[in-house]
């Protein structure tokens, strides 16, 4: 049987959400802590320190994933808990963060018990989960189960040309252990749902179904820099209006595919003056479906959109694949445990989609795994302004910890491990 009597120390998670959301605050309720940037060395330092602090043994691996590990009683396969505490340029206090802290407050709850628990326990904060200064995103979950090599991930640059093998290096993250040297029984990351369905309908807990397919490009248009006041409209290569057709054909076509999200992100004109045609446009464009089918025919479509507008407009448009993720579906038996663990501490609960991309997707390919997701108020997230109710918080928290209690006794379901 499982305690049900033990409960986390809301106080202590939610202190530690707000130590960690002051490096690289950014003076508007958020933070900024780009992957591998200094700021996300100062976050990765204050987290190794609570390791330490709490008695774990801290691993670092190949592309700077942290790990933390308190043993269990036999050596059966660990259950692993975590998410990211990089950000996006200007985000929030709980993306990420809070699945990475929650899980280290489970685990403290938990050795501060006395309980000796089977399977051990372990929490990891994934590298550059979010993507925004290097491409793709979820890399660190992406290297951990193999579906990129090291070889490809460290020349990864960013805007500036920097690469992920230079920053791992020069903030002191890249260590010694082999990404995927643990092999968990299960895995399990409670997040904020960063949108309005659990606010607007009710609150209480999002038993996560899956993660919907995610598709994103860069588009590089070239056109014909020109004087505005002189180009008769006829003669013009506007490579700034062929990037605003494609933002209004994407936007057109989550009318046109049901399901369909999309979002043009970036975009830099060159020259970008008032008086100057712009000659050189590159923007991104964010595509999504739970359905992969769906997505494929939106890419197919934006395909097809993209080489009539060249001609058109008399603009070259060339297109880099940034990151392409199928639909992900959860285990069965794992999204049940966390209906159970939710049911059992009397909060409602509902099954959903995540409309947003998480380290989950990428280890829900090797381990069972499931998510568990708390309200974002007014469903704001990627934005200073995220916020969760500090009751909710701890919710989700003692949701994670009857969760990873029920599976870390579990060893029937051990097969293998
Ligand atoms: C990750 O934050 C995403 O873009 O879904
Ligand atoms: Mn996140
Ligand atoms: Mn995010």
């Amino acid at each position: 049987m499982t305690p049900t009597n033990i409960r986390i120390n809301g106080d202590r998670l939610i202190s530690r959400l707000m130590a960690l959301a002051r490096i690289g605050d950014t003076g508007d309720g958020g933070a900024r802590r780009l992957a591998l940037s200094d700021t996300d060395k100062l976050g990765r330092d204050l987290f190794v320190s609570w390791l330490k602090d709490v008695g774990l043994d801290v691993h670092i691996d190949k592309i700077g994933n942290i790990v933390g590990i308190l043993p269990g009683s036999t050596d059966a396969a660990p259950i692993l808990m975590g998410s990211h505490i990089d950000t996006v340029g200007s985000g929030g206090k709980y993306d990420g963060a809070l699945g990475v802290l929650g899980a280290l407050e489970v685990i403290e709850t938990i050795k501060e018990s006395g309980l000796k628990l089977p399977r051990g326990l372990a929490v990891i904060a994934f590298t550059n989960e979010e993507g925004a200064r290097f491409q793709p995103d979820i890399l660190g979950s992406c290297v951990w189960t193999g579906d990129m090599t090291l070889a490809e991930t460290y020349p990864i640059t960013d805007s500036d040309g920097k690469c992920v093998g230079d920053e791992l290096d020069r903030i002191g993250y890249l260590g010694a252990a082999e990404p995927g040297f643990l092999k968990p029984r299960a895995y399990l990351e409670l997040h904020i749902e960063q949108g309005p369905v659990l606010d607007q309908e009710g609150g209480g807990i999002g038993a996560v179904t899956g993660v919907q397919a995610i598709s994103w490009s860069e588009y590089s248009i070239v056109g014909e820099p020109n004087h505005a006041g002189t180009t008769p409209m006829k003669y013009r290569r506007n490579a700034g209006l062929a990037a605003a057709r494609i933002t209004v054909f994407a936007d057109d076509l989550t009318r046109a595919i049901p399901g369909t999200v999309a979002n043009g992100g970036v975009i830099a004109f060159e020259p970008s003056n008032v008086n100057v045609v712009p000659g050189r446009v590159v923007m991104t464009l964010d595509l999504r479906n739970p359905d992969d089918a769906r997505l494929a025919d939106a890419e197919a479509r934006m395909a097809t959109f993209v080489a009539a507008l060249q001609r058109e407009a008399g603009v070259t448009i060339g297109r880099r694949e940034l990151a392409n993720f199928p639909a992900q579906p959860f285990d069965p038996t794992m999204i049940g445990a966390v209906e159970r663990a939710a049911q059992s501490l009397g909060y409602p609960v509902r099954r959903m989609v995540s409309g947003a991309g998480h380290d989950a997707q990428m280890m829900a390919t090797v381990v069972p795994t499931a998510m568990i997701f708390v309200p974002s108020v007014k469903g704001i997230s990627h934005n200073p302004a995220e916020h969760t109710e500090p009751a909710d918080i701890i919710a989700g928290g003692n949701v994670l910890l009857a969760a990873a209690l029920e599976l870390a006794h579990d060893l029937d379901a051990a097969a293998g491990g």
